[in-house]
């Protein structure tokens, strides 16, 4: 039996990747199985040890592990390396070699969504290790008008200098916002709370005429903000669902050479019935 896992913190015992892989392992009728580890960041070199020598034969790495996990590996795919962040482990015989389907995932998102910018901006708000993929993403598909913004401003200059895009700083996000076409949230901020940087800069402004999508990368909120920012202007909303299935997708392949389709992930998280 070939076993496969996803590894995070204690946050990694609500993930939804369990249950899609075992289903499409399920259907495909494959001798495997896939299971969740939380793992404290403590513990994470040994945890590494453990998946070589018990043969685990595909990882996936959640929070907070994304970055801190590369120095235990050896080898990066092209865009793992770039974006410094690694959301599977694929194994070659004995070496881990680790890839980042994040960015693809969230490339399909958009095919999916068939957002094209006509001129209007992408606006990323935040700049977190959640950014990295979504950024490099849109880079690799040669979008040039991406905006970063984030509380904290010297984050979003160091994201953009490696990436690319252009940090923009808080207090002059007005203007870029009047032009944004697409909007994206990577913080782990949705729920609608009474008092926060982005709740209060998007209460003051007015109308947002170009928005046609808002994007939220987190999913499972009671309440989400940005859905009801979508609304207010009559754009569209999606939340991170979709590209989670994507990436767990692309994880699939590179550990089987199976592409499943892309609704027998979506199914399982009820996506799609
Ligand atoms: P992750 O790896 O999940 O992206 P992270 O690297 O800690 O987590 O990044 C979290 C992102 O959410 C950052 O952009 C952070 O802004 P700062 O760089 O200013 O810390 C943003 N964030 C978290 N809490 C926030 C809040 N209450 N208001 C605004 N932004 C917030």
């Amino acid at each position: 039996m070939k076993v496969y896992c996803v590894i995070g913190d204690q946050r990694v015992t609500m993930s939804l990747s369990p249950v899609m892989h075992n289903s499409v392992i399920s259907e495909l009728g494959l001798d495997s199985k896939y299971v969740a580890f939380s793992i404290e960041p403590a513990n994470l070199e040994n945890a590494i040890l453990g998946i070589r020598s018990l043969g685990v034969s595909g990882v996936n790495v959640t929070v907070p592990h994304k970055e801190t996990i590369i120095p235990f590996l050896d080898g990066l795919s092209d865009s793992a390396s770039v974006i410094g962040a690694v959301n599977t482990i694929v194994r070659h015989g004995q070496s881990l070699i680790g890839h980042n389907t994040d960015v693809g995932g969230f490339g399909d998102l958009l095919d999916y969504h068939g957002f094209s910018p006509d001129g209007s901006d992408v606006v990323i708000i935040g700049a977190g290790g959640a950014t990295r993929a979504v950024l490099f993403s849109f880079m690799e598909r040669g979008y040039r008008n991406v905006a970063v913004v984030n509380r904290t401003y010297k984050k979003s200059m160091e994201l953009t200098g490696r990436l690319g895009g252009l940090a923009i700083p808080f207090e002059n996000v007005s203007e870029v916002l009047r032009n944004a076409g697409l909007l994206v949230n990577t913080t782990s901020v949705s729920e609608i709370v009474e008092s926060s940087p982005f709740i209060d800069l998007f209460s003051k402004i007015g109308r947002l005429n170009k928005l046609q999508l808002v994007i939220d990368i987190n999913y499972g909120r009671k309440t989400n903000f940005w859905a009801s920012l979508a609304e207010k202007n009559g754009a569209s909303f999606t939340d991170g669902l979709y590209m989670l299935a994507a990436q767990a997708r692309r994880s699939f392949q590179l550990w089987t050479g199976e592409m499943p389709s892309l609704d027998d992930f979506l199914r399982p998280i009820g996506l799609i019935e």
